[in-house]
């Protein structure tokens, strides 16, 4: 595995790739959700890319970015076990530069959610991704379902910029116990772990309703806040495909979210109806 530092070595290097490339971009910290994008990207390409880049754009001031879980010798391993063909980790001085063009989420779908709850979050994020993509023109680009509006916003942005990769969306990970696994999973201690499974329990229940024929989006969010309480709900909401709110699910076309806080970690979960 060629572990590439700076955007030179990873221009040139991937000049040699005349095949498919499969994309995993990280913030480190790598778990079974990470490394099952990882696998995706082996399976369907004949060379794998990963990144680790704690991008600071995306955080707000007063969140993580600090304190970000860095477990870099472990991450270099899982990479090198799962058959990676290139690690790139730069530096924040390798992807900034004093002055450049600002990259601006579309308005609509950005502010609402997690946008509303950390405003300006997705300019960061699709700044680093639509940069990434630049570096590393994959064939294939791999990213979680767990991040449903970060995922939708970067197919949108792929469609209208009309970005030449394809992007695949992957399933959520879970612990055995239905916890979706994150990076931030680490913040929780023993007795906020079993707090923090009342996110899953909660959706779990809302798609047994919605199996039930309970398709009005007020009675699903009634149903799960009385699950969760008495964790600080930042939001529960039903979403149709493309991001709008609906009063109604539709079968196949939605996607219920949830985020929370649990102690001082903020969670969030969803389930695709
Ligand atoms: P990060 O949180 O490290 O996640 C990297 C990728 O792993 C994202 O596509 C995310 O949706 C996916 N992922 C995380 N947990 C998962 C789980 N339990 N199951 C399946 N996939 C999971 O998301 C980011 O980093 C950043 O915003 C990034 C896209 C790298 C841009 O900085």
């Amino acid at each position: 595995m060629k572990i590439l530092k700076t955007t030179k070595e990873l221009i040139d290097y991937r000049k040699s790739f005349t095949c498919s490339v499969g994309f995993v971009p990280t913030m480190g910290a790598l778990h079974h959700g990470h490394i099952s994008l990882i696998k995706e990207a082996l399976k369907n390409n004949e060379k794998t890319i990963v990144s680790i880049f704690v991008n600071p754009t995306q955080f707000l001031a007063g969140e993580d970015f600090e304190s970000y879980p860095n477990r870099y010798e472990a991450d270099v391993k899982i990479c090198e076990l799962a058959g990676v063909d290139v690690l790139f980790m730069p530096t924040k001085d390798e992807i900034y530069f004093k002055d450049e063009p600002n990259i601006l989420a579309p308005m609509k779908q950005s502010y609402i959610l997690e946008g509303y709850q950390r405003p300006k979050h997705f300019d960061g994020v699709l700044q680093v991704v639509l940069k990434l993509l630049n570096l590393t023109k994959p064939t294939n680009a791999y990213f979680g379902k767990k991040d449903a509006q970060q995922l939708f916003l970067i197919q949108n942005m792929v469609k209208t910029l009309f970005l030449d990769t394809n992007i695949v969306p992957c399933e959520i990970v879970r612990d055995e116990y239905g916890l979706a696994l994150s990076s931030r999973n680490t913040y929780l201690d023993d007795k906020e772990k079993k707090e923090a499974l009342k996110l899953s329990k909660s959706l779990k229940i809302a798609s047994q309703e919605i199996m039930r024929g309970e398709l009005e989006t007020e009675y699903i969010k009634v149903t799960m806040r009385e699950i969760l309480a008495p964790l600080h709900v930042e939001y529960i909401e039903a979403v149709d495909r493309k991001f709008n709110k609906i009063e109604n699910i539709e079968l196949k076309n939605s996607i219920i979210l949830v985020a929370t806080k649990v102690g001082k970690t903020r969670l969030i979960d969803n389930i695709w109806i």
